[in-house]
């Protein structure tokens, strides 16, 4: 039994020597250790050894076991240190080579006006809220106050789906949608798309956005809307800003007006930038229409308010004196990334 266990011991530290691989010498564990490995054939034996001799021989295939064991892990300890260096040697990095330069994208002059406008009216704790781009006809007329003759509903500037389904030509259709809700007081704005069947140019594009706002509580007045547009202006342009309100028209306001600002390149002398005038337009704006509030189930005798609309690209053109809209969608990479 002694020589044979020798036997098996010789045989397996010459097989371990020759392992150059990890998966090799994990061969020999499986050839003498494992289930069906030469050491435990013999173990297997036991029932044949006399039962005298088995605790003898039970000591020695243990001994056997532990020899070979511990070889294969001597072993496999070089073998592995050997495989990092390997691995070191081939992953060397060359630290002078030239680095790759990432180009990282950047905000669209577009978006950084609208985030521009809603920092400034989250500021004032306004909510803001998304509305659908393919609305009603209902919704973007009808609830507004604008009746089926208007001239806004022609084909000429309105893209129709179907009798009853346009792409909204204004984000106004969100008041309509939110007084509906019936959650009051509200403060709100939204942004979003808006579509005309408009021919492109410098300053005309089919496709293009408003920033809705709307706020109704009770006692609401015109000088609330004024106060707010106000600060809004002097935040965008700058605290010198005047304002000034000029009477319009608007289906659902009622009394609408139009707000200028004292021109932010000459502080109102009159430039080219101006066309002379000192003021440049900057949105529309006025109390909501009692008939409106009566539509979407608010009662115009408990609640007042009032509604304005500002035009994105208008507001990106000017902050960036940018002359022709058709650059914000070109998306001429040397045009965008100056800003
Ligand atoms: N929706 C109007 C437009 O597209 C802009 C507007 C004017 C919105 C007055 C308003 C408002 O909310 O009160 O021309």
């Amino acid at each position: 039994m002694k020589d044979k266990l020798q036997a098996i011991v010789d045989q397996a530290m010459s097989r371990i020597q020759e392992a150059d691989g990890l998966e090799k010498l994990n061969d020999v564990r499986v050839a003498f250790l494992g289930k069906k490995g030469e050491l435990t054939a013999v173990l297997k034996g036991m029932k044949d050894v006399k039962p005298e001799e088995r605790p003898l021989v039970g000591q020695m295939v243990n001994e056997t076991r532990a020899k070979i064991e511990q070889h294969l892990e001597e072993t496999r300890a070089k073998l592995e240190a050997r495989a990092r260096e390997l691995q070191m040697e081939r992953e060397v990095i060359d630290v002078t080579l030239p680095a790759k330069k990432n180009t990282i994208g950047h905000r669209h002059p577009n978006i950084i006006a609208q985030e521009e406008v809603e920092r400034i009216f989250i500021g004032m704790g306004y909510e803001e809220i998304e509305g659908p781009e393919i609305e009603y006809d209902e919704y973007n007329f009808e609830k507004l106050n604008i009746p089926a003759n208007h001239p806004a509903k022609d084909e000429q500037d309105t893209f129709y789906i179907t009798k009853d389904i346009v792409l909204r030509t204004q984000t106004s259709p969100v008041q309509a949608r939110t007084m509906e809700q019936g959650r009051l007081p509200i403060r709100m704005i939204s942004p979003g798309r808006v579509f005309r069947s408009d021919e492109v140019d410098a300053t005309h594009s089919p496709s293009f956005h408003q920033i809705e706002g709307l706020v109704i509580d009770k006692n609401i007045t015109f000088a609330d809307l004024k106060g707010t547009l106000e600060e809004f202006a002097k935040e965008l342009f700058g605290e010198e800003t005047k304002t000034k309100f000029r009477p319009h028209h608007f289906p659902f306001t009622e009394p609408s007006a139009e707000m200028d600002v004292s021109c932010f390149k000459c502080g109102g002398k009159g430039c080219r930038f101006c066309k002379g005038s000192g003021w440049i337009e900057i949105l529309g704006c006025g109390m909501v229409h009692p008939h409106v509030f009566e539509m979407c189930g608010i009662d115009p005798k408990e609640y007042t308010g009032f509604a304005f609309g500002v035009g994105l690209e208008r507001i990106a053109l000017l902050k960036y004196e940018i002359d022709d809209m058709r650059l914000l969608y070109e998306n001429d990479y040397r045009f965008l990334k100056q800003f």
